[in-house]
């Protein structure tokens, strides 16, 4: 069921992935581009946007610096962006850091980044956007969170809060925003091949390539969909395991996750 509106085409809508240098971001951004939309890319590392940019028209793609973790650098990539296409349609957060973490190797530093990153810096690109497209009453914001976000997983001990906050974070936001013409989508991958994963030392189960879950994540927001998650042989069986009673649940992670 749809709880968004409905794309028909990509072709020429404004879009502003932040974290598109690399992984997630970047597959999202070449499948976006190719579809005919205008692309605004995103991220600390110049060079891998500038290299992304150089395979697309000079019109279609536009690169810019920006740290989430740096208010203002945000606020000039936005005003970049409105200067030359005259707004956005569509902002999609990919921005993210993962670093495995156990209860005997906390690292509270590591910790705050990720919240920082993960969390902080998609309220923070939220609050960037929202004004105008509250006052145009329209335009989407999508958010990359992640199966990890379901509830309590190994390795995740940092890591998994932020993205259960941003479950949280966008179905609050989607009852805000919908009622005002504005599409929230939600977005949890299962394990995708990139930089993050890496460095994974375990088999990673269901594991997808970057521009398996780029498709996945365009044919969500193409069908108005909030829930956007993937590959489903995974993120089903851990909707369904965070139903079960806790003895249930502690067993069958044990069982089935070998992390
Ligand atoms: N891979 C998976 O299995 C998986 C599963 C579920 C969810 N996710 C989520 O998907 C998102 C993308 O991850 P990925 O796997 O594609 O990893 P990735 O290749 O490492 O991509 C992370 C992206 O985030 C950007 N980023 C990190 N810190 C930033 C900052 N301070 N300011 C601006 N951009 C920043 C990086 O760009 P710069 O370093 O250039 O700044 C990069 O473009 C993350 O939110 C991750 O949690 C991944």
């Amino acid at each position: 069921m749809s709880l968004n509106q409905r794309i028909i085409s990509f072709y020429n809508k404004r879009i502003w992935i932040i974290g598109a240098s690399s992984g997630i971001g970047e597959a999202c951004a070449n499948a976006f581009l190719s579809h005919g939309a205008k692309v605004a890319i995103s991220a600390r590392r110049n060079e891998k946007l500038e290299k992304i940019k150089t395979r697309w028209p000079n019109d279609q793609c536009l690169s810019i610096t920006a740290d989430v973790q740096n208010y203002e650098t945000m606020e000039m990539a936005y005003k970049a962006i409105e200067n030359k296409w005259g707004g956005i349609d569509l902002m999609l957060y990919v921005a993210g850091i993962y670093e495995p973490m156990r209860a005997d190797n906390f690292q509270l530093n590591q910790a705050k980044r990720m919240i920082d990153t993960n969390l902080i810096g998609a309220m923070s690109a939220c609050s960037i956007v929202l004004p105008r497209m509250l006052e145009n009453k329209s335009g989407g914001i999508a958010i990359v969170g992640s199966v990890a976000g379901y509830s309590g997983l190994p390795q995740a001990l940092a890591y998994g809060p932020t993205k259960a906050a941003l479950i949280n974070y966008c179905e609050t936001l989607y009852y805000d925003l919908r009622p005002k013409g504005l599409n929230v989508y939600m977005i949890n991958p299962g394990f995708v091949e990139t930089e993050a994963t890496a460095k994974n030392d375990f088999e990673m189960p269901a594991l997808i390539s970057a521009s398996q879950a780029a498709e996945e994540i365009l044919d969500g927001i193409q069908a108005g969909q909030f829930d956007i998650h993937f590959p489903k042989r995974f993120s089903i069986f851990l909707k369904f395991l965070r139903l079960l009673p806790y003895p249930a649940y502690f067993y069958l992670l044990k069982k089935f996750i070998k992390i």
